[in-house]
């Protein structure tokens, strides 16, 4: 054994790595080791390239500061752009909100640097489908979705883990890779499950944009993956983001019929979370039979509602027949989110088409006082199969 030569550098480089599992027990010791490593790594390349590493208590270069604690005044000096970070923890969570108002107009956040998490290419193709569909990137310029991207960071969860609980501050925003997620909402001293992630969606963004603590508790029902965002990154590129949107969208939400009633604040926040997507001519929108998990509204363009028709015997016909059509400001999709069936009818784009989109948890949070007028249109669906089919029974509920 004597004459075995330890190489320079192995035995900081081994404590690192070991500090920081005894630190922040991540679940999946050789995964945390990849992630761990390739910060180094790229530290060092850094470093070569003479570009200043951050600085950090157990590695040159790497912070394993959450980072959801901001930098005081002298380390945001020392920081650079790009700076590369660790993975944060969910273990070390934000201590306390600073009493920052809601102003995503403050050019504060543009000095805040850059958070980069390097990743491998197969963890970069994971993290891309599970944003492909997150509404609230849904609006956001190519650059700042890779922005976001490059700063997002890999959680592994465990089943019954709290991924939030109601009440704590907003550290950061999850984006679901897979595994359910419970959503339980404590009113009155009573916790009420009021709803379920099934292995899609995001959550997390609430406490984050109004600053206010988590509006609910997120628990894993089994093991799963995430991909969390940094509240600072967050502000930057989706609260900005935001404030853009809202300017956009002020004038025509403000003529939605179906969201008239509701107050002006209110109609800014179902802004905030909708996302926007296009559809080609003839492309389907909705698919009749399918589980629902969103809801649209009209921007530009139409759609028609297609519903297959029933045999004399009762068996479903392949042939659809054209039931209604929607055009600017109208809404779709609201019934099988209002009576927990599976979609009603297929919803196709006549044209290039734009909508507005929310999610299922979106649409239950806010859309509550619109809930009669939507009931009160329902009826008219089946007024309208009737006339048509003579029956509507495919809408019972
Ligand atoms: P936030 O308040 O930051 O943390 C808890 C998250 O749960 C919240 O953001 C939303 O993303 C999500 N959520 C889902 N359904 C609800 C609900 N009914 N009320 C509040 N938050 C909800
Ligand atoms: P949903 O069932 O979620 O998805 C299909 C949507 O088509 C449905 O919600 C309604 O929004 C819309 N729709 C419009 N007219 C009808 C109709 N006559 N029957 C069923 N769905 C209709």
């Amino acid at each position: 054994m004597s004459n075995l030569e330890i190489p320079a550098g192995l035995k900081e480089l081994l404590q690192g790595y070991t500090v920081e599992v005894l630190r922040r027990k991540p679940p999946n010791l050789a995964q945390f080791a990849v992630e761990h490593f390739t910060c180094v790594l790229e530290n060092q390349r850094k470093e070569q390239r003479g570009e200043k590493p951050s600085t950090s208590p157990d590695q040159k270069g790497v912070t394993f500061e959450s980072i959801s604690n901001k930098p005081n005044k002298d380390d945001e000096e020392e920081e650079e752009k790009d700076s590369i970070k660790p993975v944060p923890s969910r273990y070390s969570r934000r201590v306390a909100v600073c009493a920052e108002a809601y102003n995503p107009d403050d050019d504060k956040d543009d000095v805040e640097p850059q958070v980069v998490h390097p990743k491998t290419e197969e963890q970069r193709q994971r993290l891309q489908d599970a944003c492909k569909d997150i509404l609230l990137f849904k609006t956001l310029e190519k650059e700042q979705f890779s922005e976001i991207l490059d700063a997002m960071f890999e959680v592994f969860v465990k089943p019954q883990e709290h991924i939030i609980d109601q009440g704590d501050d907003g550290d950061n925003f999850y984006v679901i890779e897979k595994g359910m997620y419970d959503i339980f909402v404590q009113k009155d001293g009573v916790s009420m499950c009021v709803g379920r992630y099934n292995n899609k969606g995001s959550f997390g963004e609430l406490a984050l944009m109004y600053n206010t603590p988590r509006a609910a508790t997120i628990i894993a029902t089994q093991e799963g993956a995430l991909w969390g965002l940094d509240r600072a990154t967050f502000h930057r590129l989706i609260v900005k983001n935001n404030a853009k949107k809202r300017r956009m969208y002020e004038t025509f939400i403000e003529c939605v019929p179906l969201l008239k009633s509701l107050e002006l604040t209110e109609r800014m926040k179902i802004v905030d979370v909708l996302g926007v997507r296009v559809f080609k001519d003839g492309e389907r929108i909705i698919t009749q039979g399918e589980r629902a998990d969103c809801f649209y509204i009209v921007e530009s363009g139409e759609v028609k509602i297609m519903i297959k028709t029933k045999t004399k015997t009762g068996q479903q016909n392949n042939t659809e027949v054209e039931v209604a059509r929607c055009s600017r400001s109208q809404y779709f999709g609201e019934l099988a989110l209002v009576t927990n069936k599976p979609r009603a009818a297929s919803v196709y784009a006549v044209g290039e088409t734009k909508c507005l989109v929310m999610d299922i948890q979106a649409f239950e949070r806010l859309l509550g006082p619109c809930m009669d007028i939507m009931k009160r249109n329902i009826s008219q669906y089946e007024d309208q199969l009737v006339a048509l089919f003579g029956s509507s029974d495919d809408l019972k509920h």
